[in-house]
Formats: C-alpha cells, sequence, structure tokens
C-alpha cells in the first residue's frame, strides 16, 4: 500500500465533534468515540495540498463554484457510477441534510406525506416532522442472516394520493446495503405510478465494496432521470465534512426551477473557496487513495466480524456492502436500551451511536463507526472483547 492507514492525527485538540460532545452524549469523557460519520483518518494530501495552494493569493473575497469542479464530480460519477449529469443540472450545497429539507419544502405541502425506510440516518425523518409533513414509514425487512431489503408490498399498501416524495437512502445508513437494480427499479415503478418525486442521498456511493455496485437511482432510466434529485458529495468519501460542501443533481427542468426557488430563498450561496478546490483536487486526484481506503476499512470490518464470531450470543455482525458504519444487532445480550449504552460506555469505553436513534425498530442495536487508524481499531477491539469477557464471566 502506498498510503497508510495505521495511524492517524489526534483530534481531540481540533474541537473534532466527535471529541468535544463526548461528555454531553456519553455523561462522560473517558470513551473512545465511533459514533458520527467522519474518519478518524487523515484527509488526504490532495485535498489539504489545494487548499495549501489557494492560501497562496491573499484575496478571500466571494467566489462562484467553479464549474470545472462540478465538471470533476461529473466525470467522477460517470467513471465510477455509471450516470450522466451535466454542469446545469448541478447545485452546490453546504450540507445533503439541507439539501434533503429543501427538496421537503420544494416539492411537498403542510400535511402531505413524504416516505421514509427506517432505520435510516435520524434527519431523515427528524427533517420530514419539522416541516409538518406527515412521516409515512417504510420499514425496512430483515432476514435471519441479518440482511435488509424494502418491503414492496407494505410500501404500496400505505401510499396514498398525499404521499408526494420518498427519501432513499442510497447506500442505506445504518444496514449498509447496496441496492440492486432489480429493488431499485421496484420503487422506481411505484414512485412512477404515483407521481412521487425521489430524493436519492448518495453521499455514501463511493464507499461500496467488491462485489457491490452502487447504482445511481437517476441512471435506472430516462423516467428515473426525471423524477430523481440526487444528493452527491465528498464529505464521506475523503474525510471532507468540516468542509462543508456537497451537491446536488437534477437534470428535470422543471424539478430544477422548483428546486431552485427555494434554493434562492434560503440562499445556500457558494460556499467556502477551500471547499472548491479541496472539492475539485479530490475529484481529480482521489482514485488511488480511496481504492487503499477501501482495503483499510474491509480489513477494520473483519476484525470486529471475528470478534463478534466469538462472542456469537451477544453480538451480530450485520453483513455490509458500504459505509463504515457497522450495525451490530445487540440482541442476544438480553439488555434493554439504556443498559445496552451503559455497557457500551461504561464497560467497553466506546462511544456508539444508539439504534433507536435510528427508528423504533433500532432497538437493541447500536451503530459502531469502524473508519478508524489500525491501531485505534485494535483498541476498540480490545477494548470490546474484555467488556465482552467480563460479562461473559470469562
Ligand atoms: C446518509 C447521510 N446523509 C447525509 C449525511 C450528512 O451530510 P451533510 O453533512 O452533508 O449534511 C450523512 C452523515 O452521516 C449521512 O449518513
Amino acid at each position: 500500500m502506498s498510503f497508510s492507514f495505521l495511524d492517524s492525527s489526534p483530534r481531540e485538540e481540533s474541537n473534532a465533534e466527535k471529541y468535544t460532545l463526548r461528555e454531553r452524549l456519553f455523561g462522560t469523557e473517558d470513551v473512545l468515540p465511533v459514533w458520527v460519520a467522519d474518519m478518524d483518518i487523515d484527509t488526504p494530501d490532495f485535498v489539504i495540498d489545494a487548499v495549501k495552494k489557494r492560501l497562496e493569493h491573499p484575496v478571500l473575497g466571494y467566489e462562484d463554484f467553479p464549474k470545472s469542479a462540478f465538471l470533476a464530480q461529473i466525470q467522477w460519477m460517470q467513471k465510477e457510477h455509471g450516470v450522466v449529469f451535466d454542469v446545469e443540472d448541478m447545485f452546490y450545497s453546504h450540507s445533503v441534510v439541507a439539501s434533503m429539507n429543501a427538496v421537503i419544502e420544494a416539492f411537498s405541502e403542510r400535511g402531505e406525506k413524504v416516505i421514509v425506510q427506517t432505520p435510516v440516518y435520524p434527519p431523515f425523518f427528524h427533517s420530514v416532522s419539522e416541516h409538518k409533513r406527515e412521516l409515512l414509514k417504510n420499514p425496512l425487512k430483515r432476514s435471519a442472516c441479518g440482511k435488509y431489503s424494502f418491503d414492496i408490498e407494505d410500501l404500496k399498501s400505505k401510499i396514498d394520493e398525499k404521499t408526494k416524495l420518498l427519501l432513499l437512502c442510497s447506500p442505506h445508513n445504518p444496514v449498509g446495503r447496496v441496492w440492486r437494480k432489480e429493488e431499485l427499479e421496484e420503487i422506481l415503478q411505484i414512485c412512477l405510478e404515483h407521481n412521487i418525486v425521489v430524493f436519492s442521498d448518495e453521499i455514501h456511493c463511493d464507499l461500496s465494496y467488491a462485489p457491490n455496485k452502487h447504482i445511481p437511482f437517476a441512471s435506472l432510466s430516462d423516467k428515473a432521470r426525471d423524477i430523481t434529485i440526487t444528493a452527491l458529495g465528498v464529505g464521506k468519501t475523503f474525510n471532507m465534512a468540516g468542509f462543508a460542501v456537497s451537491s446536488v443533481a437534477i437534470p428535470n427542468k422543471e424539478l430544477r426551477d422548483k428546486f431552485a426557488e427555494v434554493y434562492k430563498k434560503i440562499h445556500f450561496a457558494q460556499g467556502s473557496v477551500f471547499g472548491h478546490v479541496g472539492f475539485e483536487s479530490a475529484y481529480k486526484n482521489g482514485r488511488a487513495w480511496l481504492g487503499e481506503l477501501k482495503v483499510h476499512l474491509r480489513g477494520n470490518y473483519e476484525m470486529l466480524q471475528e470478534l463478534c464470531q466469538r462472542f456469537p450470543h451477544a453480538l451480530q455482525l450485520t453483513p455490509i456492502e458500504a459505509t463504515y458504519l457497522a450495525w451490530l444487532d445487540c440482541r442476544g445480550m438480553g439488555l434493554k436500551d439504556k443498559e445496552l449504552r451503559d455497557f457500551f460506555v461504561k464497560e467497553a469505553k466506546l462511544g456508539l451511536n444508539a439504534g433507536l436513534s435510528f427508528g423504533r425498530e433500532g432497538s437493541g442495536f447500536m451503530r459502531l463507526n469502524f473508519a478508524v487508524s489500525r491501531v485505534k481499531m485494535s483498541q476498540v477491539i480490545r477494548q470490546l472483547e474484555k467488556a465482552l469477557e467480563k460479562r461473559a464471566g470469562k
């Protein structure tokens, strides 16, 4: 490997949320934080160098989001994921969640229904409720081996004329699925039949593990392209969440104009000059680094898998196809949700996301972010192993 993921720079001193919020979230600073979805892995040099180079120019006034940056992303999306966007389809956004909120505002009215597929990244359902839209919950199905799938019959039975929008998480956080073409086509068919717009959050698209292949919803067909708003970004892939830069692709002009009305009202503006250059450099230079990052992440996942296999009655690891977020089924431990959290905080001294925060279906589960250096992953494993052994009376 030409990039090393053995160790990483300490983040305690850099105001990293993962660390600063420990006391508030876990009631103690004495936890190794493996919660919020960024990486305890250094942001790659080709991003840092682009920012340093930009700083050689001493004026940091307003700047347009560069066309060259959108083109770099468009080329990446075409080459890596086989979807074609044009520059005029693209909007800058400081946050995928903000884009999702603008979409809810633009494509539904108060009291109308928005579909979310739980368990899911919490802003999906919070955003719907905060806009006073009705949450149409279409929970995912879970098979005996822990694999999740869409519940198409449930979805069909719940949709009515008030249903306007579907928020798709693809790949899915936290269940780690890369949706197959046939699965997405079933969703598409339903949305076409009922005139439902699809907001496809594809922020994790670059983090799928072979042989799983991410299929952009907009790439399914011309009809799919016409009803899809895709959110994309460098935040997860290149550990650039602190840049606050992402994008939205809307090929259909009618949808684009409608979105643009809300977008202008809110004043998304053009983002930071550092975000511009970092974004462009990531897409232009990131392929080799990303390839090696995924090998590293896979290795960390396997370490966790090995540990879970040694304690099968306590932990079942959900099979992962994408993301660096492990969805741990802890129901075998027979603990209530609060006790489960306490076990991780007090016994293992680890700060994970409680499954319940992803919806009721997450009860008994915990989400562990394994995007850390190998040194830190070994520490996570050691601490969890010790706590599990103690619990098992070994
Ligand atoms: C599915 C999903 N969408 C959006 C986000 C957040 O994106 P942003 O920071 O650009 O709002 C996350 C972060 O964890 C995520 O997992």
